[in-house]
């Protein structure tokens, strides 16, 4: 199943092989465009056979950047070199999403950070400014704004980033949102809610959401809490939910092989979403264990593949399946 085409609304995947966003905070000149890095970092992933790179976490305006290092797409000048990139892994025959992404409370960058309630992440990182309903309409906006510009330069796919103690993260978690407006309690979804119908009025392509399916704290959210979520986001459109963990508040993670793969499996078992499995998937046997027994859709790989650019031909070898070379190298395949 790993090297069968998958199809999302009017995109088709040559194989289920995703490569997982990764930050590389190379924007040496600090102003969140395309580098040189970037362009050869992604097309070699694209050669390596992956059937679907998902650009790292980029973000929706320079104040929710991670490190003044990250890629943005807070303005149009950002879209051309978006454009050279999705061009240059189109034509090696990939497809490539963007992760559309704010830092919240976990911002490095100078200036004002902000997020739903203005609790540090530890005592190491600065305390966040509460946002308000303008600065939540201000945000939600540059989503789309994003979303906008992720469309005019080429992408294929759309995930938003909701995990990992970012900003949509930090709505959505009642340790990082004591909120008691509309945006808090009962109505932590909202926020993300609002982002989703705010990029579908910009894009009809596939959209995917990435998420923490686990706080892995005794006050927050679990996997159970995640299935009304994702029940929430399939009623709203979303074609695909990436199933991450943990990382909104400091707590320490057993991490073994596949730990997350459980995560997937429940939401796509409870809500019929599709989901995308990752986290220490380092092996084509494993990847196709997780398919096969239908606990995710898609495999996500993301440090293997910064080890092995090849990795999807590691992974055909492995499991015995004959794995189309790009011309230039057949000779070596
Ligand atoms: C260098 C690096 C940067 C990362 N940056 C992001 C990111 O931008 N967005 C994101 O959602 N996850 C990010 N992650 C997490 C990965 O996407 C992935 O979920 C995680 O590494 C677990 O998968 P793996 O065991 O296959 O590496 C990053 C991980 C690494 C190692």
């Amino acid at each position: 199943m790993l090297f069968s085409p998958y199809t999302i609304r009017d995109v088709t995947l040559k194989n289920r092989i995703v490569m997982s966003p990764m930050c590389m905070y190379a924007c040496d000149r600090e102003d969140g465009t395309v580098h040189n890095w970037h362009l050869i970092h992604y097309a070699t992933r694209a050669v390596g056979q992956v059937g679907l790179i998902i650009v790292e976490a980029t973000a929706v305006t320079p104040q929710g950047r991670i490190s003044a290092r990250d890629l943005g797409i807070w303005s149009d000048d950002h879209i051309s070199g978006l454009r050279t990139l999705t061009t240059l892994v189109h034509e090696q025959g990939a497809k490539i999403g963007i992760q559309l992404a704010h830092a919240g409370r976990k911002a490095t960058v100078s200036g004002e950070i902000i997020a739903p309630s203005p609790i540090p992440f530890d005592d190491n990182m600065r305390t966040p400014k509460e946002m308000t309903k303008t600065e939540i309409e201000e945000t939600i906006h540059a989503f789309q704004q994003g979303a906008r510009r992720a469309k005019e330069a080429d992408f294929d796919v759309i995930e938003i980033h909701a995990a990992h103690g970012y900003l949509i993260n930090e709505f959505l978690s009642p340790l990082t949102n004591k909120r008691t407006d509309e945006y808090g309690g009962e109505d932590r979804y909202r926020f993300l809610g609002e982002v989703i119908e705010a990029i579908k009025e910009v894009w009809d392509g596939p959209l995917f959401v990435r998420i923490s399916a686990h706080d892995y704290h005794p006050d927050g959210l679990t996997v159970n809490d995640y299935i009304d979520y994702a029940q929430r986001m399939k009623a709203q459109g979303v074609d695909l939910i990436d199933v991450s963990s943990g990382a909104v508040v400091p707590a320490k993670i057993d991490a073994y092989p596949g730990y997350q793969v459980p995560f997937a499996e429940t939401i796509r078992r409870e809500t019929n979403v599709p989901t995308g499995a990752v986290g220490l998937i380092t092996s084509g046997l494993q990847a196709e264990e997780i398919l096969r027994n239908g606990r995710a859709d898609l495999v996500f790989i993301g440090r293997e593949l910064l080890r092995n650019p090849y990795w999807p031909k590691t992974a055909a070898n492995e499991l015995g399946i004959q794995l189309e070379a790009p011309k230039p190298y057949v000779r070596g395949w």
